[in-house]
């Protein structure tokens, strides 16, 4: 059996949680060989709730379930953890303008980035799920000056496998034998889900569906599928959320499948001509605990166009949170030359590895 490793859970009692921590647990994130200390954190009116759900956490007896610890605070909660999950967030309340969320959770996630960089793992590998998932995790990256933005990633995956499921639905294929679908930019409306370099059976997507559909039920359906699932449900998505946790978390630590795509919400280091500096969802393969953006797939000006909306938004939340990001790491978040294939990390503080090095031979690591 390996040695343990700690994972923090914010908003650990939320709905999401209900269903993470349960996967996370039975060892469908880390594989089933890989023990867990799990490190959950709530508001401290929500503390037992949280009580009630450890309880039911032991009560399953998990052989992978090392310790369970209960915090109301995320400096504490962080301490010493190897993965951040970061599912807390402010919902948005009536009469908020999304200015107002996007301001009310910046004070969250600017205070859970410098309890990162303080108390963490170095290497920690964090996923910002609570909304606005990208601009979150871009304020909790540029608040944590002794990490590297590369160990900042915000959920997208959960459109990625919408996309995937209802691309199985439509076409009548397994869900197994569709690959390669990317989404690109933000978790939000805005967002771009693009099937011109998918496939079915290893044929293209695009020569098995009609472009009318693609265009006119496709894109809106899966760009607007978190608000069908309120109207239906009365409840945003839960368990497909805590699916996508799992995925997300599970594809980047242990690996894509060979020659598999999927979608992470990454800072982007100008790929694709995206703004430098911004958290957008990208095409990425991950191995040895890295992940790397595919590079060369080609965009067609339908496509482009797409991506600069969704690129627009996200550009649009960042300023409105400026304010909140420190101006210490505006420079690491222009310059990603700074991941290593050796495994060592070359932090955001300069720290680590000379850039000479002869094992600095690509430019994503974590
Ligand atoms: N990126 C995605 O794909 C995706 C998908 C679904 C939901 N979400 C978002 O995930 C978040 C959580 O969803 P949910 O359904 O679990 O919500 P929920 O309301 O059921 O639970 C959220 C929990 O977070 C706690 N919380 C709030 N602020 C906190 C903080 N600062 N520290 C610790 N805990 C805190 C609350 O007390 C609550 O228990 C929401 O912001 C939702 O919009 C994102």
């Amino acid at each position: 059996m390996r040695r343990p490793v700690r994972i923090a859970v914010t908003g650990a009692a939320g709905a999401i949680s209900n269903s993470l921590l349960f996967k996370v647990a039975s060892g469908e994130m880390l594989g089933k060989d890989q023990p867990v200390i799990l490190q959950l954190i709530e508001m401290p009116g929500r503390m037992e709730a949280l009580r009630g759900l450890a309880m039911e956490l032991e009560d399953c007896a998990y052989p992978l379930l090392h310790t369970i610890t209960l915090h109301d605070n995320v400096e504490d909660g962080f301490n010493n953890v190897h993965y951040a999950l970061l599912i807390g967030a402010r919902p948005r309340g009536a009469g908020m303008e999304r200015r107002d969320l996007l301001e009310s959770n910046a004070e969250i996630f600017s205070r859970q980035g410098r309890a990162l960089n303080d108390f963490a793992n170095r290497d920690v590998k964090v996923l910002v799920v609570g909304n606005p998932a990208n601009t979150n995790a871009l304020i909790a990256s540029r608040n944590a000056p002794k990490l590297s933005p590369s160990q900042f990633t915000a959920l997208t995956r959960l459109d990625h496998n919408r996309a995937k499921g209802i691309l199985a639905n439509h076409t009548g294929a397994n869900p197994r034998n569709i690959g390669r679908i990317v989404i690109w930019g933000n978790h939000s409306p805005s967002q771009f889900p693009d099937l011109h370099h998918a496939t079915v059976l290893d044929e293209p997507v695009m020569g098995q569906i009609d472009r009318s559909w693609y265009e006119e039920v496709f894109i809106p359906k899966i760009q607007n599928r978190g608000g069908e699932i309120i109207a239906a449900r009365g409840l945003s998505s839960a368990a497909s959320a805590a699916q996508a946790v799992i995925d997300h978390m599970h594809d980047w630590i242990l690996g894509t499948e060979p020659g598999e795509i999927v979608s992470m919400g990454i800072v982007s280091d100008g790929s694709y001509g995206v703004e430098k500096g911004i958290i957008y969802s990208f095409p990425v393969r991950c191995d040895y605990g890295r992940y790397q953006i595919v590079k060369g797939l080609e965009i067609g000006d339908w496509a482009r166009e797409r991506m600069k909306a969704t690129e627009a938004e996200l550009i649009e939340e960042r300023d409105a949170v400026q304010h909140l990001l420190p101006a210490e790491t505006a420079e690491s978040h222009q310059n990603l030359s700074i991941c290593l294939r050796s495994g060592v990390t070359l932090y955001a503080d300069g720290t680590g590895p000379d850039a000479s090095s002869k094992y600095l031979t690509t430019n994503r690591v974590m």
